[in-house]
């Protein structure tokens, strides 16, 4: 082993040097690269630690990455082969940061060596990764106690606490929302889990103010055949709940799931926490990884019906994704467990990956900032239009990465509150992060699905939908505007709005961009017993450039021929480029 590879911690840094030409390098063993390929990138899975990661496409990485494999490599050897050395640098810098290479002697490491290896490799990883933390209320602890652990994370840290009953603990929770509330504590996510939901109101408000959902231990699979103590008073006072359920291979059954769906909307759960454990599934362990595959896509069919369904015993998707430090070491797993942890990573790793590449027109929160101009959002700007004030509920539908949810924030103020829903689980993660460190805390961020809303009838003052096109193009449109209706009072608002953004001229004339089938879709929908359309806007701005034909051209598209109370804005822009944004807006008053 290399001197510098057996350093103290303090010494970790030095690591993220070149590595020198004489270096001898390997994969670690646990790691594999994954089928299938997500648009043209391949993902490599770490068994150990639990994570992914994409080796991009072109320039020969993943040739490179194979030749890490099996044996100990010679650093200097290896880069005559490749043209580019800075891409495979910064690929060799990537693997080794997260874990999945490390460097060795010019033998192959033993089982200690190795062992030593990773615990280097988590010591690093630790630095970049949030970690979850586990706290007993019940052992007795107090808020300063809390205050103290919370405060000596480095990044803000996912919190379980566990209790047996909520109402035990009336006061910490209210004191820790407190000094969430003032900025002294920081946690990225909160899980209350517990046996027993009952609560008044105040407890659930500090839930609130807390960010934190609840999780309830122990509901018989697929229903419970009576109502849940508490369960009623939380969901209305907009708390978001789980419930904790162990099914058995009945899940396979497209009848026990529809079950398990149909009482789970019915009583507006937020989420299902499943436990699969293999040992319990196949007491004989004659099960293989079909049997795994099987049973995943059984969850994933819940999951594409009812939004956000977890696995508690396997590694989250941000775990998956390399956001959170994994809490479960596979050395402490039997072999049969460790497979079907191994076979879970194969199957959800592209799963995740493709789902982020559906929504490649913005991953990263600051970038969808910039790239949607703030002077151009008509609700912000505007929001008597949908007659909003400080401590008003908001459910903001196929909420993204957040950028709607935060723009209304301070318009509901701290009394307020923006209850974003979203189908991709690892976009309201990204959301959370994201408001978690800008300090939001007035936004929840759920997985959840826009014609389902897992949320109780009348509870908030407004709904709304923004830039949403793919709902109306998959026919979900009506659905979603009965569903945004249903969550909101009488009285209360709600707002579709369909966006087109940054157009080039030459798709102009593309028929995805023609927006009057998805205007007929929308005005078809709001005809609905409880609303009354109050408001119907288009607008939009334009480049300079789009003069002449090309701006006849636009007119004639996008130029209303609709009942428009407002001025339609349609003004010029200073950015070079001939790009056009349209907007649509429908508002509607629930009667
Ligand atoms: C273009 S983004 C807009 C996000 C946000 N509303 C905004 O204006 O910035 C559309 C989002 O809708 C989500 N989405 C699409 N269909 C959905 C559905 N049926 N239920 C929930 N979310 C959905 C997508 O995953 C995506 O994140």
């Amino acid at each position: 082993m290399r001197a510098h590879e057996q350093g103290r911690p303090s010494d970790l840094h030095s690591l993220v040097g070149r590595l020198p030409n004489d270096a001898f390098v390997m994969l670690d063993p646990a790691v594999e690269v994954l089928e299938p390929e997500i648009a043209e990138h391949r993902l490599l899975g770490h068994g150990y630690f639990e994570v992914g990661m994409v080796v991009p496409p072109g320039e020969g990485l993943l040739a490179f990455v194979t030749a890490l494999g099996q044996q100990p490599v010679n650093l200097g050897t290896l880069r005559a082969q490749f043209d580019d050395q800075q891409i495979i640098d910064k690929m060799l810098a990537s693997l080794r940061q997260h874990g999945f290479m490390h460097v060795t002697s010019p033998t192959k490491p033993s089982t200690e060596e190795l062992a030593r290896f990773r615990a280097i490799a988590e010591q690093r990883r630790r630095e970049t990764l949030r970690r979850s933390l586990v706290i007993d209320l019940d052992a007795p602890i107090s808020i300063d106690d809390l205050r103290v652990r919370l405060s000596a994370e480095v990044s803000a840290p996912e919190v379980r606490l566990r209790c047996a009953r909520l109402v035990d603990h009336k006061r910490i929770l209210a004191e820790l929302a407190c000094l969430r509330q003032a900025g002294a504590v920081r946690m990225h996510h909160t899980v209350v889990q517990t046996n027993d939901l009952s609560a008044d109101r105040e407890l659930c408000r500090s839930l609130i103010r807390l960010g934190a959902s609840v999780h309830l231990e122990a509901v018989p699979w697929p229903a419970p055949d009576r109502p849940i103590p508490g369960l009623d008073e939380m969901t209305r006072n907009c708390v978001a709940v789980h419930v904790l359920m162990t099914p058995g291979l009945s899940i396979l059954d497209d009848a026990v799931r529809h079950r398990a769906l149909t009482w789970a909307g019915s009583v507006f759960i937020s989420g299902l926490c499943l436990r699969l454990e293999p040992e319990a599934l196949w007491p004989a362990g004659n099960a293989r990884e079909d049997d795994f595959i099987d049973l995943f896509n059984a969850v994933r069919a819940i999951e594409n019906e009812f939004g956000d369904v977890l696995i508690v015993n396997l590694p989250s998707d941000e775990v998956l994704l390399g956001n959170t430090a994994s809490s479960s070491s596979p050395d402490r797993l039997s072999d049969f467990a460790n497979s079907f942890r191994t076979s879970y990573m194969r199957w959800r790793l592209p799963v995740l990956k493709s789902c982020e590449n559906d929504n490649s027109w913005s991953q990263i929160p600051e970038v969808e900032d910039k790239l949607v101009r703030a002077r151009e959002d008509l609700l912000p700007n505007h929001p008597e239009l949908l007659s909003l004030k400080p401590g008003s509920v908001v459910v903001d539908v196929c909420g993204g990465l957040g950028r709607v949810a935060r723009r209304l924030s301070p318009v509901v103020g701290e009394e307020g509150l923006i209850i974003s829903i979203e189908m991709f689980r690892c976009l309201s993660d990204r959301a959370r992060r994201f408001a978690c460190e800008r300090n939001f805390m007035n936004l929840h961020f759920r997985p959840g699905l826009a014609q389902r809303i897992p949320l109780p009838d009348a509870m908030a003052d407004a709904a709304v939908n923004e830039w949403t096109g793919g709902v109306w193009e998959l026919g979900l449109g009506p659905a979603m505007v009965r569903e945004m209706a249903r969550v909101v009072r009488r009285g209360g608002r709600i707002a579709v709005t369909h966006r087109l953004v940054r157009l080039h001229l030459a798709s102009l004339a593309q028929p995805w961009v023609q927006y009057e089938e998805i205007y007929r879709w929308m005005r078809e929908a709001f005809v609905h017993p409880q609303l009354t359309i109050i408001a119907e806007r288009v607008w939009g701005q334009i480049a300079p450039s789009l003069v002449g034909d090309n701006a006849t051209f636009w007119r004639r598209q996008y130029m209303p021929r609709l009942v428009n109370p407002y001025d339609v804005t349609y003004k010029s822009d200073d950015s070079p480029g001939t790009q056009a944004d349209v907007y649509l807006t429908l508002i509607a008053q629930r009667q």
